[in-house]
């Protein structure tokens, strides 16, 4: 069905296994597969209408009229979905979600997502849901695996056809909670998108990729067997190793802050102490702590007492990216 508005919803997504570095930067074609947990309660809305007067596409975030880095973001995925379809009309964007942009949530996953799903029925593109992830991959990388719930991986692929996201298992498989210590809400000095071209200059890079398929296999047999054990080891080895490729490259990116480090500390404490509880970190300092959903309120309160900790914000698994009506 062609149709010219759409508003569409989508869900952040946590990396167990991350994306870092890209075998081709244009069209987001990753150097490795990853996997990842979409996160509930937490959402983008976006509002998509076509508009003949316009000359130029208008995004709004929040209201307000978007940056012009951000607008120029959605203009080229507007661009690439105008090539695609056809169609050379602009649009009106607004976007707006329930958690602060900067918080150490990929913000631009749910955006992308959620925008993907609405171009597509806007500009009267399939509305197939592999074909979804490849639209939203073109936007933010990790946007692809955003258009499903529960638990799902990006198939890296070699080129536009073959890299799409799956999803492996649905969000009521396994109550696992992320709770995201926010010790920094600042702008990130340097956007995973200009990280992901700085991933090829570190020495750790080659040795990353290419072990990456192993953790990738054992943590989704962690997830299919809800073994809390394995994914803790698998998932913070693997953010360790994302953050030493960060720190090794040219020039060097360090993401972490001291209350980070702190935080590790203390999770790695607490498991020692018998709770379920392992981190995973991004691109930015902010700590996201999963644990099982009967400890959760425990790991929230123990978290938000935390010297530095501003605030926790606690994330069930969520569904994937969907129309919302009227
Ligand atoms: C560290 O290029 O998808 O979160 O800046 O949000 O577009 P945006 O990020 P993207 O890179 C994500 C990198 C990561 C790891 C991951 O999500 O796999």
């Amino acid at each position: 069905m062609n149709s010219f508005a759409a508003t569409t919803v989508a869900h952040p997504n946590i990396a167990l296994i991350k994306y870092w570095g890209n075998l081709d930067d244009e069209w987001n074609i990753p150097a490795n597969s990853s996997l990842s947990m979409t996160l509930g309660k937490l959402w983008t809305q976006v509002r998509l209408v076509a508009d003949q007067q316009l000359d130029r596409d208008l995004l709004r975030i929040d209201g307000a009229i978007a940056s012009p880095e951000a607008q120029a973001r959605v203009s080229q995925f507007l661009d690439q979905i105008r090539r695609l379809s056809g169609k050379a009309f602009f649009c009106r964007i607004e976007s707006s979600s329930n958690f602060p942009r900067g918080s150490g949530i990929a913000s631009s996953a749910a955006a992308f997502a959620a925008l993907a799903l609405a171009a597509a029925r806007v500009f009267g593109l399939s509305t197939e849901p592999q074909e979804l992830s490849r639209l939203a991959r073109l936007g933010s990388g990790s946007a692809c695996r955003s258009i499903f719930g529960g638990f799902v991986e990006w198939i890296g692929g070699q080129d536009h056809r073959s890299s799409y996201a799956v999803p492996i298992a649905p969000p009521q498989h396994w109550e696992l909670v992320d709770c995201v210590a926010v010790v920094s809400t600042a702008h990130k000095a340097v956007s995973s998108r200009a990280g992901h071209r700085l991933a090829k200059t570190s020495p750790l890079q080659p040795c990353r990729v290419q072990s990456a398929p192993q953790r990738l296999e054992a943590c989704r047999r962690a997830i299919l067997e809800r073994d809390f054990e394995l994914l803790t080891q698998v998932v913070e080895l693997d953010s360790n190793l994302m953050h030493s490729v960060m720190m090794t490259s040219q020039p060097p990116l360090f993401y972490w802050q001291a209350e980070t480090l702190g935080i590790m500390e203390l999770v790695r404490q607490w498991r020692s102490e018998g709770a379920a509880v392992c981190y995973t970190i991004d691109a930015g300092p902010n700590v996201h702590v999963l644990t099982l959903a009967d400890q959760a309120e425990r790991v929230r309160e123990k978290l938000s007492q935390i010297n530095g900790v501003q605030t926790v914000i606690v994330a069930p698994v969520g569904e994937g990216a969907s129309f919302v009506e009227g």
